[in-house]
């Protein structure tokens, strides 16, 4: 079976979105460290774009650092930057072999030069790679992703390529992040928590929300398989009645 996608069903999210919740508490409630459970979250990271690649899913976002998570104690800020080089460092090759595209959206800029460089080395090895596109948020935050695009746009106003009378919905939303992938169909979040925390709060208008109680650690492939399937038994409307959506089905 080739590792590209081609074969997505209505059934089917064209892309998820995933916030990663919970990672500190499942460290807590067996007396380790929270880097612990950052640790035992990769592991479930792996299991779901294992999974999502499997599925033929066409893209997967991943939530791994916000920009708000620099607040954090800084024993755990320093921990989870030593993580992101060793798992990036150890899994790229593997993604790369599954085919799997892998992409980082935030203002990385902040981040120290060797973490820039391996995320660098990582989207060059698998640019041209035509599997599932697995984007991973780092320092990233949806209103610095809508202001970023507003900036923009403000520049090519002012460098008269566009003009104030040009700007509408699809106009700014080609300044945003993964405006050239489908809005994510689906929105997991695990840990029981039920927000957004300022994730791609502009592409998720329309997702599906899926939340869980299972903490991030413990998240499998049965998790996975009962949020794809929920998100099945969705009729999604998009400002229609269900019974437009019903006839058109039909037609
Ligand atoms: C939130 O749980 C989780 C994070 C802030 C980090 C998530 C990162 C990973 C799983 C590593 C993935 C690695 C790569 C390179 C993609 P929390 O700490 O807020 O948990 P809590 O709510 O229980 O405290």
């Amino acid at each position: 079976m080739s590792d590209t996608v081609e074969s997505a069903s209505d059934s089917l999210p064209r892309h998820i979105a995933v916030v990663m919740d919970g990672n500190g508490r499942w460290a807590n409630k067996r007396h380790l460290p929270r880097a612990a459970g950052h640790k035992a979250g990769v592991n479930a990271t792996r299991t779901i774009v294992e999974n999502a690649a499997k599925s033929k899913i066409q893209a997967l976002t991943i939530f791994a650092f916000s920009s708000e998570n620099w607040n954090r104690p800084e024993s755990e800020v320093t921990a989870l930057m030593t993580l992101f080089i060793s798992t990036i460092t150890a899994e790229v090759k593997k993604l790369d072999k599954k085919n799997v595209r892998v992409k980082f959206i935030g203002e990385r800029e902040r981040f120290s030069d060797k973490l820039q460089a391996s995320i660098n080395e990582s989207e060059l090895l698998t640019d041209k790679n035509t599997g599932m596109q697995l984007n991973i948020a780092a320092n990233y935050g949806g209103r610095w992703d809508v202001v970023n695009a507003c900036k923009s746009l403000i520049s090519a106003v002012q460098e008269n390529k566009i003009t104030i009378n040009d700007v509408d919905e699809k106009l700014l939303n080609s300044f945003i992040s993964l405006s050239d992938l489908p809005e994510p169909d689906l929105f997991i979040r695990t840990g029981g928590e039920q927000r957004i925390s300022n994730f791609l709060i502009w592409q998720l208008s329309y997702s599906e929300l899926y939340f869980v109680d299972t903490l991030w650690p413990d998240f499998s492939t049965a998790d996975f398989d009962n949020a794809i399937s929920w998100y099945a038994s969705r009729q999604r409307r998009f400002g229609k009645t269900g019974q437009q959506i019903k006839e058109e089905q039909v037609s």
